[in-house]
């Protein structure tokens, strides 16, 4: 990646496709990794010699020495979510302090959020979108209303005082008629918000200057997108979608680094496709396969520990995903979980109406009327756990990489045959650009 030296990272279909790991792996490459989007509705998992750890706000990046973590602008932050994690990874020995940035510019989760997102949620005549309940959604709405509270606010005590009292009036008569929702107490807040505070004001800085000072000196940066394409506020399956940009685009407005600076997208997929919450899912499996991937692949959300949809690789929806994100590398993760499938579904191309289509539909009646159009591949039935090299794959294994790679239009960078960072290979052509 000579003049290339940051990249994007994200999830390439409805989030959970292993991107924690992959970070994680990755972060020996680069300098610094920041977070881009969303909040602590994101659960990364990165298991380090057999000790696993969840992250759902703070960059998984922040596990390796060295590397710092950045949590950008465009990131919804829960400031009690942030210090409980901190302490968490500060009680196992991680070095923080001087590791972990926020942005002063980043949008803050106050309780009222998580409260009128509940609220919402289960009110007759709303459609349920089956959200993480973190106050994600009512957190943007702030921000986009122009209403919302930045982290350089939270700072400024007299207005953080202002702000939570004239919000916990609006949002609590809100609530009230709407829901019934009993009211939250403005004083208790403020003096909760404000000894948090003080505690978060070391972390805080403009990390845009810091990202493009860092690109300045030559140093290497990873953008870690959260959830995945599919549940972009644009660009995915609204209004089964979250709140902010998951695509790669989000990069940009979510850190204020331009796109001229970012050399590559890294896309991640699972070997096959998940979705948790509700919202269209045309591979979607309804027998036994179903069960037996979310057994051996342990498909709970790691924020909601909520059984995930499972369904058979998309590649109309994978060649989507690439298209508007730019994704020049796939990295394949979960290989090793189709260990034991006797036949491999992919899905192809979607009729609709009778038609062959590659087109993703923008609409829900759209979406209903997609027949997936299957191709059958033959499993491996046989381990593949912790396998690092491609040629080591069983032949059936390889075949299957290789149709994906051809039909998706994006290189296979990497591959990871079980959930520990040694479990991982990378492909020779993505080592070589990665030495950059
Ligand atoms: P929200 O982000 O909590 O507003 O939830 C909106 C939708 O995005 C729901 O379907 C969630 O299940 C989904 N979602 C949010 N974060 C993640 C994630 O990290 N992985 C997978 N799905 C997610």
């Amino acid at each position: 990646m000579s003049q290339r030296k940051s990249a994007v990272i994200l999830g390439a279909q409805w989030g959970d496709e292993g991107k924690g790991k992959i970070v994680d792996v990755l972060s020996e490459k680069f300098d610094m990794v920041a977070r881009y989007a969303g909040g602590h509705n994101a659960g990364h998992t990165v298991i380090i010699e057999g000790k696993k750890f969840v992250l759902q706000l703070i960059p998984c990046g922040v596990l390796r020495p060295g590397c710092k973590g950045v949590i950008g602008n465009g990131v919804v932050l829960d400031p009690m979510a942030f210090l409980s994690e901190v302490k968490k990874l500060k009680d196992v020995g991680l070095p923080i302090d001087g590791q972990l940035f926020i942005s002063n510019r980043a949008q803050v989760i106050l309780p009222y959020h998580r409260m009128i997102e509940l609220a919402a949620e289960n009110a007759p005549g709303r459609t349920k979108i089956g959200t993480t309940s973190r106050g994600i959604g009512p957190a943007y709405e702030d921000k986009m209303h122009r209403s919302g509270l930045r982290v350089v606010d939270l700072l400024n005590s007299a207005l953080l005082r202002t702000h939570i009292q004239n919000a916990c009036f609006e949002k609590n008569t809100i609530a009230h008629a709407l829901f019934g929702t009993e009211p939250l107490d403005p004083k208790s807040m403020y003096e909760e918000y404000a000894r948090a505070a003080e505690q978060i004001a070391p972390f805080v800085t403009d990390t845009a200057v810091m990202l493009n000072k860092a690109i300045d000196d030559g140093q290497k940066v990873m953008f870690e997108g959260a959830q995945g394409a599919l549940l972009d506020i644009d660009h995915g399956t609204y209004p089964f979608v979250t709140s902010s940009s998951a695509t790669a685009g989000g990069a940009v407005t979510g850190t204020g680094v331009g796109p001229t600076r970012i050399g590559t997208v890294i896309g991640v997929t699972k070997a096959y496709v998940t979705r948790v919450g509700e919202g269209p899912f045309p591979t979607e499996i309804h027998d036994d396969s179903a069960d037996l991937l979310r057994a051996r692949g342990q498909e709970y959300g790691a924020v909601t520990g909520r059984p995930r949809r499972c369904g058979w690789l998309d590649l109309p929806l994978l060649r989507y995903s690439n298209m508007i994100n730019g994704t020049e590398w796939l990295v394949v993760t979960k290989m090793d979980v189709m260990d034991e499938c006797v036949d491999i579904p992919v899905c192809t191309g979607y009729k609709i109406n009778g038609q062959l289509t590659d087109v993703i539909p923008a609409d829900m009646r759209g979406y209903e009327s997609i027949v997936p159009v299957y191709t059958t591949l033959k499993g491996w039935n046989c381990s593949t756990e912790g396998i690092t090299e491609f040629e080591k794959l069983p032949q059936l294994a390889q075949d299957y990489l290789k149709f994906l790679e051809k039909e998706s239009g994006a290189k296979i960078g990497m591959v990871s045959t079980g959930p520990d960072r040694a479990q991982t290979m990378t492909l020779p052509a993505f080592a070589e650009a990665l030495k950059a």
